[in-house]
């Protein structure tokens, strides 16, 4: 079952009004998604891109492995071509697709440079259009001064990047500086992705296992297990199945001290704390201490909650082997 986007509803709302702008202004509006990895850049771009529905997309990324110049172009170009009409020598333009057999020398980074905005600007031909950049942090130097050089240019688009943070950039600096002119464009949309909440995992629990609500603990410690990191969520329910395997995954190993253990088991046959320091030899301010211990470590809300715990793992049977 597919996992619904969840807790970017703010951020989406944002972007559909940056569109808006686009189509009422004229003018292009980067707006740049960034996030750790997983975070659901591509998932919130592939929403406002859907929420668009634009009449024209030109989308493209790195190739992660070997970013070459003008990688987000030649994507561009590979999926929309072949364009005998574009106002480009054809040399330029088989350089920009990455042609193998096309001599540079013939144009300097420059001449290159504005030949790219050219290209772009004439494929987007006035139509409001989403220009998506995924993986900022993964382009090429001169990929990097074409989406900068957009960013400002008079042209009817929205400009929606993804970007892993810069340090984690091909090239730190330039991705610093494409990031910051990005940012620096008039009307220009800046979003940081953060984990989600215990909540937001809790909301994706009730999709994927359709029970309302879902149990806060079974939530908490999926959250605590993924970091609320949307691609790890992601994986761990794809690799659990159902909600059982699930909960038995992320149950966590609970140590408990012999003693807790015997108190644990006294709670869970109803003892209270004074026939518990009886039965123990212990006093009653001491059984005080070890009752909230055991609340702590096994995350119960009350002494009933954590007899319950105790009797879901037959814990109380194995203290009673205990005290004999
Ligand atoms: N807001 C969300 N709610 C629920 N699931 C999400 C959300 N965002 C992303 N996911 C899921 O998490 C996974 C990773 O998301 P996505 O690929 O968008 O992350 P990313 O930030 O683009 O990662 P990368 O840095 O690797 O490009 C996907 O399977 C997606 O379905
Ligand atoms: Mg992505």
């Amino acid at each position: 079952m597919p996992v619904p986007m969840v807790g970017r509803a703010a951020a989406l709302d944002e972007l559909r009004h940056a569109w808006e702008r686009v189509r009422g202004g004229g003018r292009c509006v980067p707006a740049v998604v960034t996030g750790l990895p997983g975070t659901g850049k591509s998932t919130l771009a592939a929403a406002a891109a859907q929420v668009a529905a634009p009449e024209l997309t030109l989308a493209g990324s790195a190739r992660l492995h070997s970013p070459a110049p003008y990688d987000w172009l030649a994507a561009v170009l590979a999926a929309t071509g072949p364009h005998p009409q574009l106002p480009v020598p054809p040399d330029a333009l088989a350089w920009l697709a990455q042609d193998p057999d096309v001599p540079r020398e013939r144009y300097t980074p420059d001449a290159l440079l504005r030949l790219a905005v050219t290209t772009v600007r004439t494929l987007v031909g006035g139509r409001p259009a989403v220009l998506l950049v995924e993986d900022l942090h993964a382009l090429d130097p001169a990929s990097l001064s074409l989406i900068a050089e957009l960013a400002g240019a008079d042209l009817p688009a929205l400009l929606l990047v993804t970007s892993r943070p810069p340090d984690a950039a091909v090239n730190p600096v330039l991705a610093v500086r494409a990031l910051e002119r990005l940012a620096g464009a008039p009307g220009a949309v800046r979003r940081h992705l953060s984990a989600l909440t215990a909540g937001e995992v809790g909301q994706i629990l009730g999709h994927v296992y359709g029970d309302s609500p879902p149990s806060r603990d079974l939530a908490e410690a999926v959250w605590r297990r993924t970091g609320g990191n949307p691609y790890r969520i992601t994986e761990l329910l794809a690799v659990a199945g159902d909600r059982e395997n699930l909960a038995g995954q992320v149950r966590e190993r609970v140590e408990l001290t012999a003693r807790e253990r015997e108190v644990l088991g006294c709670l869970a046959e109803g003892m209270s704390n004074k026939q518990i320091a009886g039965s123990l030899g212990i006093s009653v301010r001491t059984v005080t201490v070890h009752v909230s211990n055991l609340l702590r470590k096994t995350g119960a809300v009350s002494r009933t909650e954590a007899a319950l715990w105790a009797v879901q793992r037959d814990l109380p049977a194995d203290a009673r082997a205990r005290t004999g």
